[in-house]
C-alpha cells in the first residue's frame, strides 16, 4: 500500500458582520421551513444572542421549539438527552447558538434523528466506533458560534466524551458541516474572559496543530477515494487559512480577553476561529488534541472559573494548549521550518535561530501567551499528578484518527514522557 497524492477541500459557508444574527428567519423562510429546533444551553439562553433569534423567527413566522439543556463539554448521555428530545416532534431545519459544545450537540442531533444507528456507536470514529459512513443528506443547520472559539460552525467534526472510557472521541463526515455559519461579533461580547482565553488558544492550537500535522502524502492511501478521512494532514490550501489564524492570534487575542468591549479584537478573534477551523478541518489537528481527550475525560473536582457549569470540568481549550508546548518540542526535528513559521506568525522573533532550537521557540511562544492569560500553570493545576500517567496514555492511544497526523509517531512512552513535561508549564 502506498501514499496517497490527493486532498480534498470541503467548503465551509460562512457569513461575517455585527448584526446578521438578524437574518437568520430570512434564511430559514426562503428554505420554506416549517419548524425549527433551537438548540443552546442554559446560560445563552437568557442572553441577548438566543432573544435576536427568536425575534427574527418570529417576524419571519417561523415556528420554532427550544431545547436549551446543551451541556457545557458534552458526553453520550447529554447527546442521548438532546436527540430523544429532537425525536419527540419532527423539524425540517436546525438553529445551534452557543460556544462549541452547542454546536456539537446540534451536528449528532441532526446525524442520530436522521439516520438512527443500530447501536449509538456506529458512527463513531474507528477504533472506538465503527465509522460507518453518513448515509445521504442531513436536514439544514444553522450554527451561530457564541465564542471564538472551536471553528465548529465550518467543520465536519463532532466531539463528545464517552462516559464509560473516560475520555473524549468524535464523528467526522463532511456531510455534518453546518449549511452556513453565522459569525455575528455581537455575540461574543459577554463571553467571561476565561472562556475568551480558553476558546481562543483553542483557536491557536488548531491552527499550529494542522500547520505541522504530518503532510497529506504522507497519510496511507485510502481502500477507495470515498474513505479518505476529513483529517487529510496538512495540504497548500490548509496552510494558508491556519498560518493566518495565527497572525490574527497574535495580533488580537491577548486584546479580546482583556477587553470584551474591544469590537475590532472580538471580530478578529471571531473571524480566527472559522480561519482556523476551515484549516483543520480539512488537514487534521495531532497529538495536543489526541492527549487532551483523556484529560478533559478523567477530570476529578477541578472547577474552572468562568464556566457556568453544575461539573467539574477542563475547558477544552485549556486541556489542549496545556500539553502544547511539550508536543512541539517533540515534533519539531520532523519540519523545524514550520515549527518556526508558526512560531513567526505568533509573533516570536526567529531571526538566527537554529534548526535544532525550532521547538523550543515555538513552545516558549505558546507559554508566553499561556501566561499572558492566566491559564493554570499545567497538568498538575488541574489536579493531575504522575501517577495518572498510565491512565492518560492509554486513553490517548485509541485517538488514531488525529494521533496517526503527528509528524512524528509517539509511542506510548513518548506520550508518557510528553505529559510528564506537560505536569508544569513554567
Ligand atoms: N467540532 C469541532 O470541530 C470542535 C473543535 C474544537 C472543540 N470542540 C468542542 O467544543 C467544546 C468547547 O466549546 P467552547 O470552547 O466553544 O465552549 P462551550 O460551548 O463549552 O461554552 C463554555 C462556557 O461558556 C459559556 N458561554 C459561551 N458563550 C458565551 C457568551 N457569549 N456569553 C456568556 N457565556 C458564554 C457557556 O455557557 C459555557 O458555560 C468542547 O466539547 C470541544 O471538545 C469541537
Ligand atoms: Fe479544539
Amino acid at each position: 500500500m502506498g501514499f496517497d497524492n490527493a486532498f480534498e477541500m470541503a467548503v465551509s459557508s460562512i457569513r461575517f458582520g455585527k448584526g446578521v444574527t438578524r437574518e437568520v428567519g430570512m434564511d430559514l423562510a426562503e428554505l420554506a421551513v416549517k419548524h425549527v429546533l433551537v438548540i443552546t444551553d442554559p446560560v445563552i439562553r437568557r442572553l441577548p444572542p438566543v432573544a435576536t433569534v427568536i425575534d427574527s423567527l418570529e417576524r419571519s413566522k417561523i415556528r420554532y421549539t427550544i431545547y436549551d439543556r446543551v451541556r457545557v463539554e458534552p458526553t453520550d448521555e447529554s447527546f442521548l438527552d438532546a436527540i430523544e428530545f429532537a425525536r419527540r416532534d419532527s423539524f425540517d431545519a436546525l438553529v445551534a447558538i452557543g460556544g462549541g459544545s452547542t454546536i456539537d450537540t446540534a451536528k449528532a442531533v441532526n446525524l442520530y434523528v436522521t439516520y438512527p444507528p443500530a447501536d449509538f456507536l456506529d458512527y463513531v470514529n474507528p477504533p472506538i466506533g465503527k465509522g460507518l459512513p453518513v448515509p445521504g443528506p442531513l436536514t439544514p443547520l444553522f450554527a451561530i458560534p457564541t465564542t471564538a472559539g472551536t471553528g465548529s460552525e465550518t467543520t465536519g467534526v463532532t466531539i463528545f466524551d464517552l462516559t464509560k472510557m473516560h475520555a473524549k472521541t468524535g464523528i467526522a463526515n463532511r456531510r455534518l458541516k453546518p449549511t452556513l455559519g453565522i459569525l455575528d461579533p455581537d455575540n461574543t461580547v459577554t463571553m467571561p474572559p476565561e472562556v475568551a482565553a480558553s476558546s481562543g488558544l483553542d483557536i491557536l492550537s488548531h491552527a499550529v496543530e494542522s500547520y505541522t500535522a504530518m503532510p497529506f502524502t504522507g497519510r496511507p492511501m485510502p481502500d477507495s477515494p470515498k474513505m479518505r478521512p476529513a483529517y487529510q494532514g496538512s495540504n497548500p490550501i490548509s496552510d494558508v487559512w491556519s498560518i493566518q489564524a495565527l497572525r490574527m492570534v497574535a495580533q488580537y487575542l491577548v486584546r479580546a480577553v482583556a477587553d470584551t468591549s474591544d469590537e475590532e479584537a472580538r471580530s478578529q478573534m471571531l473571524l480566527a476561529a472559522s480561519y482556523a477551523g476551515v484549516g483543520f478541518g480539512n488537514a487534521g489537528v495531532h497529538l495536543p488534541h489526541g492527549m487532551s481527550y483523556p484529560v478533559s475525560g478523567h477530570v476529578k473536582s477541578y472547577r474552572a472559573p468562568g464556566y457556568a457549569s453544575d461539573h467539574p470540568l477542563v475547558p477544552h481549550g485549556v486541556s489542549v494548549i496545556l500539553n502544547a508546548p511539550a508536543v512541539f518540542r517533540f515534533t519539531a526535528v520532523a519540519n523545524p521550518d514550520r515549527h518556526l513559521q508558526a512560531a513567526e506568525a505568533l509573533g516570536a522573533n526567529i531571526s538566527g535561530v537554529k534548526p535544532g532550537d525550532a521547538g523550543r521557540v515555538l513552545a516558549d511562544r505558546i507559554t508566553w501567551f499561556m501566561r499572558e492569560l492566566k491559564v493554570p500553570n499545567g497538568l498538575r493545576a488541574v489536579g493531575y499528578s504522575s501517577s495518572d500517567i498510565p491512565m492518560l496514555v492509554e486513553g490517548t492511544l485509541p485517538q488514531h484518527r488525529v494521533t496517526k497526523l503527528s509528524p512524528k509517531p509517539a509511542s506510548p512512552d513518548d506520550l508518557a514522557h510528553l505529559f510528564e513535561s506537560a505536569m508544569v508549564s513554567w
